[in-house]
């Protein structure tokens, strides 16, 4: 299964999903990483692993995502034989032409239990709202905010002395696991 990795900052999912590959757990291969964002931290691990990397080019937009540059984006996973898309800290709502070219075929992984906590910074939201659970959502990409139906979540508690950043990190630990799986089950479905 040929996977290609949308994502704007880090890239600590795109390193899980290749250490699964690399376990052994998940059959597939990373065809291209593509980001937004030309110093993302994403693209440095990606070509340190040897894995074909791209820019898109926004056309100079903070946080719009131009059709030009999804059509080109769609052109160029397609080129790379991408059977699957995965978002992973990808920052920009994708829109028609991405989706139209890989329909159902574009998964997210989002820091909450949606539909709680859509949108930036959910490991904040839930901090600010006193939540004592929280957790992590790979699902399906609809064009909107985190919207698309749910494939898999995990649950973390949330602790009295917990600020945004330990929340995160502990919602990080089981991204890393939930999205491999994720990734399995969409496969199986698929027959790919
Ligand atoms: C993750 O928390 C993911 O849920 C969210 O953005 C973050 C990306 O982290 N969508 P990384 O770049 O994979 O480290």
């Amino acid at each position: 299964m040929r996977l290609g990795i949308l994502g704007s900052g880090s890239g600590s999912n795109m390193q899980a999903l290749l250490d699964a590959i690399a376990a052994g757990s998940l059959d597939a291969e990373i065809a291209l990483v593509l980001s937004d964002n030309p110093d993302a931290y994403i693209l440095e691990r990606a070509a340190k692993a040897g894995l074909p990397t791209g820019v898109i080019d926004c056309r100079g937009f903070k946080t719009k995502f131009p059709d030009e540059a999804q059509a080109e984006t769609a052109a160029a996973l397609k080129s790379a034989g991408v059977e699957l898309v995965c978002l992973a800290g990808f920052m920009r709502l994708v829109k028609a032409p991405l989706l139209e070219a890989f329909p159902d075929r574009i998964l997210n992984i989002h820091p909450a239990l949606l539909p709680a906590y859509p949108g930036l910074q959910a490991w904040k939201q839930a901090i600010d709202d006193g939540a004592t659970e929280s957790g992590c959502t790979v699902h399906y990409v609809d064009g909107g905010m985190d919207t698309g139906p749910v494939i898999l979540q995990a649950k973390v508690p949330v602790f009295p002395d917990d600020t945004a950043e330990s929340l995160h990190q502990r919602i990080q630990v089981e991204e890393h696991r939930l999205y491999p799986e994720a990734i399995r089950k969409v496969a199986a479905e698929l027959g790919i």
